[in-house]
Order: C-alpha cells, then structure tokens, then sequence
C-alpha cells in the first residue's frame, strides 16, 4: 500500500530534478533506507506517504551556556499518568477499515507428514486430474549463503514418500510431457543434523521454556481493535496479563528489540550503524542459561526483518531453528502447481498465506521438541507493518496458534509473551493526535503458567499490579533473564532512579516510575497530557519556522538538487507546559523569583508544519524557554529542538 503511496505518477516526475526522480522511483523501503543513511536527500514529494527520521535528541540552543538548564528540565520526571485511550475514538473512526488479502483458493499438490516425509496429496491430484506416478521429482535443499542469499544445492531425483534430508528444500516435478507441473519450496522441522544428536533437556517444573510471538506495529488500541478473538482467548483462557502501560522506548523496530533481546540500548552497540555482522550481539537466548534450550528464529519479510534491515545480518546461523532461508528461498521463483502460480508477494507465497507458513513452523518446532526446553522467538512483520487495515486477518490464525499451544500442553512449563514494538507510524491514522499516543503504547501480554503461580503466590498479585504500571522491553528482558537464572526471591524496590532501571514485572513496580526511570526516550514519553493550541498563536510561527530552518540544515548537502524549503503552514501544535509540572528545579524558581513571568509559555511543543514547495508534512519537537536575564531587559528565548518526524 505504501509502497503505491511513495510512487508517484508519471505527470509528476518532471516537477522533480533528477536526483529526486531517482527516488520517486524507488520502493518505499529502499526510499526510507536511502534517506535514514543520507538523512533526508530529497523530499519533493506530494503524496503523503509517512515516515519517520529520528533526527537524535541534537540540542540546539540560542545560548548555549543555557543548554544544561534546558536538557535538565526538559527530561520529563514527573510520575507517569498512563493515558486511557479509546480504540473507536471518534477522531480516527476514518481510518479504521478492514482490507482483505486474499491467496488463490488451491489445495495442496504435496505436503510434509508430521514425521517429515513430503508426500503427494491424492485427494488434491484427483481434483487436478494428475496421475502422480506419471510425474517425474527431483529436490534441491536450500542452502544458506550468509545472511541474505540462498543457494540450491544440486538436484536429487525422488521417488514420493520420501524424508528429505534438509530443512528446506525445493521440489519440482515434470509431468510426461517434460512441462513442470509442480515447483514449490517446503519445509522439514522434523529434519535435524546428526551432529545435534539427543541434546534436548526434558522441561520440568523449575526450568521453563520461553515463547515469543511478535506482531509489528500493533499498538495495544490496535490489538483491541482487530483481534478481538485472540485478545478474548488470551484474557480470559489463558489468563494472561494484559499491560496497558507498556511503552516504546525508541521510534521503530529495532530501538525496541534489542533492548528486548539483549537488554541495553541499541546505542551500546554503535557497531552495527557501521554495517557490521550482527553475530556479536548478546542476544538472550546465547546465554549460558538457554544453553539446553531448543531454539528457534522466525521471521518474515526478509527485506526489512530486524537484523538485516540497514544492517548486515548474521554470519552463522543465530538459532538452531532458522526461518529466514525459507523466505529468501521462496522469493527466488514463482511457484507452480499444476500452472504458475501468482507472483511471490509479502501476503501470498503460491495458494498459501504467509503468516500461515511461518505459524506452520513455529507449530512444527514446538511439536518437535515437545516437553523439552524451548526458547522460541517469533515475529511477524506482515500482519500490520505497512497496512493500517490488515491486522484483523491475523486474528483467526493466531487465534488457532494459541489454541494449539494450549491444546497440546506447551503452556504447561513455559512463559508466554505476546508483544508489538510500537503502534502503527507511517501514515493514515498516525497523523492524527490519537494515532500518536497509539503508536507510544504498543500491545504487551505476559502468561505464566500455573505451576510457578502456585510456587509463588505473590507473583500473580504483582502483575496483576503492574498491568497498570509504566513497563518497557527493558522490564522483559529483566524478567525473561531471572526466570531463566530461577531468581525468585521477592524484591521490592520503590524507589524511582534518575537513570534507566530494569525492573522484573514479577516484583512491584512503582506507581510513581518515570519514563527516565523506565528508560522510555523522552520523545516517546506519553506520560504526560498534552494541551492543543491555535495553531495560529503568535508562538507557532516561530517555532514552526525554527522546525523548517532546522530541516533546511539538514538539507543544507543536497541543495543543488533539492529546494530549500519554506513554511506553508502550522497545521498542528500541541504543548506541555512547564507551569503544568508539578517541581520547578531550584534553579528556575530562582529565576522565576528574578523575573516572574507574566505567562509563561516555557514547554515542550509539538508541531505539525506544512512546508513549501511540495506541501511535506513534518512534525518536530522543540522545547521553548523564555526568561528575563534581569528585570530590565527584554524577554529572551532559547530552543532545543528535540526530534524530527518527516511526513512526506
Ligand atoms: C489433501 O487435500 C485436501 C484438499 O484437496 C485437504 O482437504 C486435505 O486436508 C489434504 N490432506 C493433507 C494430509 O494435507
Ligand atoms: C503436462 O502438463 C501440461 C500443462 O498442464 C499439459 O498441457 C499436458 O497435457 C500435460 N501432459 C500430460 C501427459 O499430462
Ligand atoms: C517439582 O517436581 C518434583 C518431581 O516431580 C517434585 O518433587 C517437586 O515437589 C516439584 N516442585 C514444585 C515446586 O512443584
Ligand atoms: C499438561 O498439563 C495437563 C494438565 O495438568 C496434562 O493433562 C498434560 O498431559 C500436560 N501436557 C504435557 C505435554 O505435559
């Protein structure tokens, strides 16, 4: 959908020069991509296809020995009152619709048996009139070729049923007449080295396995929204914990996962912005605790999954368990049953969906190594990333995947963690004011199982507390991690820290925590309520100019092939000011104490400007102060312009 957004038609392509040109012509992603790494080349474009660029919290000032003074009041300490937001708020009722994605209604030629032989399904022959004993099938595995190609390994001809030693592999069959009727990748959970031999550990009540299932850009308005099913079962029959204080720390997917996965910000780990291998990371599931896990990797959507977006991947393989061969494999050819099928697309893969593949393994893998301990970590770019209106599809799916985990005993000795990364951020509804608060509060649900609540009775009454509390990925990496090293002693610690504190969701949390505490980004803070204003208050214009002369910093390489850009407009502004804090450091009371202001406008604004030429849609952040030095000087001014978010 974006993707149709961010091109343009052809009778606009000559309003832009050709650097421009260049990448109206490019897919959405390789556009955001190219413009994350040149920050901003170009940006004459009409269509309103949204991204965001974090710009860094650059603090700018007028006079810059007020910087400390600006960066120390502007980090919000304040407690966190959590918003109540409503998922049919008349505000974004536009934007809430229902799209559907539909794969051709084809049964299936050939499947893998749950002892991993591929056979023919004689069923679906009959119904294509094929006689399987006239075709001719051979294999390939696929091989992984570092992190972002495959290869074929030599072919191999079969005779069906047949257990094929790989765990994925192409088939393809001719019939007699040499016309390949059958092409299609399939995959063999069953399938595993010799050299793994029996290294799975039985699970038992002390040691537990750890399932992740991820769902990218669902806010937790969102989930409540479209996957009322789902959000049912695991309420009200798995009794998990619904957190509805869970807050972003960073813009996109990865700001928020490698906390997630290793525990530190991803600025610890300043390596990968030099596109290097992403082997070193301290992910979760390498530590010595999970070393008798079973794990597992899934993702989908190859192009932009999180550890290759904008960055290189892994050399070796990061879990035992790998699904991103399958996607790349997949991708490499149209698959065929009985005639070619539609081209590969980011829903369909031939007559099959894609988050049912990727579910398929998951489910596979869990059946494989059932009882035993697993560390399985799933995330799911399709169902929500780039369409505001296709999340409800999933629901039935995973409906059905919960179901099963349930079913099949899976829950039994593990934890259960359901998550998203952010709301929803590019376009449609994230222009609107709720849309934004969405996007800060993504969807978090914890299960635990029954047996460590009865161990431990407190840990139901505490999370039942935190539901309600400011939590982060920062708290479920704390948590996962303790559970693993089996650190249950009860802690309490109510205090709230002026740094980021990893706080395990089975012991109280706070009521008072801040987002400093919680280690949220301060642009990401939704803690506080802000104050719409006129967007023609004589302040806006100021700042809104300030905003756009900013951006023109930025731009300040590409001038040659780009235009300067000037502000249209201040379509949106918003405040938080100072006076709504409760504490005044003891320094600016002091000078309030100097130089009362008559009213002050001190505060954190958000603004939405509009900018000429191309009518670009920008929201920035700019923290405002103004002060009197001295009683008989003028009122002066200084600006920290805190973020960036280019809507294009
Ligand atoms: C075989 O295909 C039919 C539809 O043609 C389907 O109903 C059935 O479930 C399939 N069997 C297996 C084992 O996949
Ligand atoms: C082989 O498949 C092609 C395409 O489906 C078909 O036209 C042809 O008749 C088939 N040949 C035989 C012997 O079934
Ligand atoms: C765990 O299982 C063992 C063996 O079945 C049993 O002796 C022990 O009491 C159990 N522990 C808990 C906390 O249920
Ligand atoms: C899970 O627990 C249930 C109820 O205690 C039991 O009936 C079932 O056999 C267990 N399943 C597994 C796989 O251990």
């Amino acid at each position: 959908m974006l993707n149709k957004k961010a091109q343009m038609t052809d009778d606009q392509k000559p309003l832009l020069k050709p650097q421009c040109r260049n990448m109206a012509n490019m897919s959405w992603h390789d556009l955001r991509r190219s413009l994350i790494i040149t920050t901003m080349k170009c940006r004459n474009y009409k269509r309103k296809s949204v991204f965001i660029i974090l710009l860094g919290i650059t603090i700018l000032t007028l006079f810059g020995y007020l910087q400390t003074i600006s960066s120390r009041y502007y980090v919000n300490q304040q407690p966190c009152r959590i918003p109540d937001l409503n998922p049919w708020d008349p505000s974004i009722s536009n934007y809430i619709k229902q799209t559907e994605s539909k794969c051709p209604e084809l049964p299936p030629l050939m499947t893998v048996d749950h002892k991993g032989y591929l056979d023919f399904n004689q069923t679906s022959a009959r119904h294509y009139g094929i006689k399987t004993k006239d075709l001719q099938c051979k294999y390939a595995v696929v091989q992984r070729n570092e992190d972002n190609d495959v290869i074929f390994e030599p072919e191999k001809e079969i005779l069906l049923p047949f257990f094929i030693p790989g765990r994925f592999y192409r088939v393809q069959c001719k019939n007699k007449t040499g016309i390949i009727v059958y092409d299609f990748v399939h995959m063999n959970a069953e399938y595993l080295e010799s050299s793994y031999g029996n290294i799975d550990t039985p699970e038992d009540n002390e040691t537990y396995s750890f399932f992740f299932v991820g769902i990218d850009s669902a806010s937790h308005s969102h989930v409540l929204r479209n996957l009322p099913l789902t959000y049912k079962y695991l309420t009200n029959d798995l009794h998990m914990y619904d957190f509805k204080g869970y807050m972003k720390v960073g813009m996109n997917s990865f700001p928020n996962l490698c906390p997630l996965l290793t525990g530190k910000s991803e600025t610890e780990f300043p390596f990968y912005l030099n596109l290097m291998k992403m082997d070193s990371l301290p992910l979760l599931w390498k530590e010595k605790e999970f070393r008798s896990h079973m794990t597992l990797f899934v993702e989908d959507r190859p192009e932009i999954a999180l550890f290759n977006y904008i960055k290189r991947g892994f050399v070796d393989q990061p879990t035992l368990y790998y699904f991103r061969p399958m996607s790349l494999a997949m991708a490499k050819f149209t698959p065929v049953i009985v005639s070619p099928l539609p081209e590969v697309t980011s829903e369909c893969y031939g007559n099959l969906h894609q988050y049912d593949i990727v579910l398929e393994f998951y489910r596979r893998f869990l059946e494989k190594f059932r009882n035993k301990l697993r560390f399985a970590f799933f995330w799911n770019n399709q169902m929500s990333h780039e369409s505001y209106t296709s999340l409800w599809q999933g629901d039935r799916p995973l409906l059905d995947f919960f179901h099963f985990l349930k079913y099949r005993g899976h829950l039994n000795n593990s934890i259960l963690i359901v998550l998203s990364d952010h709301g929803y951020r590019l376009g449609g509804l994230s222009t609107t004011y709720v849309g934004r608060l969405e996007n800060n509060l993504p969807f978090l649900s914890v299960y635990v199982p029954e047996s460590l609540k009865r161990r431990f009775p407190w840990i139901h009454t505490n999370l039942m507390e935190n539901s309600n509390r400011l939590v982060t990925v920062y708290d479920i990496h704390k948590t996962v991690s303790d559970i693993s090293k089996k650190q249950f002693e009860y802690k309490t610690d109510g205090l709230v820290y002026s740094q980021r504190t990893a706080r395990n969701l089975f012991h109280p949390i706070p009521k008072e925590r801040t987002c400093v505490d919680a280690g949220v980004a301060d642009n990401f803070c939704t803690c506080q309520e802000s104050i719409k204003i006129n967007p023609s208050h004589f302040k806006t214009a100021l700042l809104g100019n300030y905003i756009v002369e900013n951006i023109n910093k930025l731009l300040e390489k590409f001038l040659i092939s780009c235009h300067e850009l000037k502000l249209s407009r201040v379509v949106d502004a918003r405040v938080i000011y100072r006076s709504q804090e409760k504490e005044l450091s003891v320094w600016e009371k002091f000078r309030h104490f100097l130089s009362p202001p008559e009213k002050d406008y001190t505060g954190r604004y958000t603004l939405t400007v509009e900018t000429v030429p191309s009518f670009g849609l920008f929201e920035g952040v700019v923290v405002y102060e103004e002060f009197r030095e001295s009683p008989d000087k003028g009122v002066e001014v200084a600006f920290a312009q805190q973020w960036i978010m280019a809507d294009i």
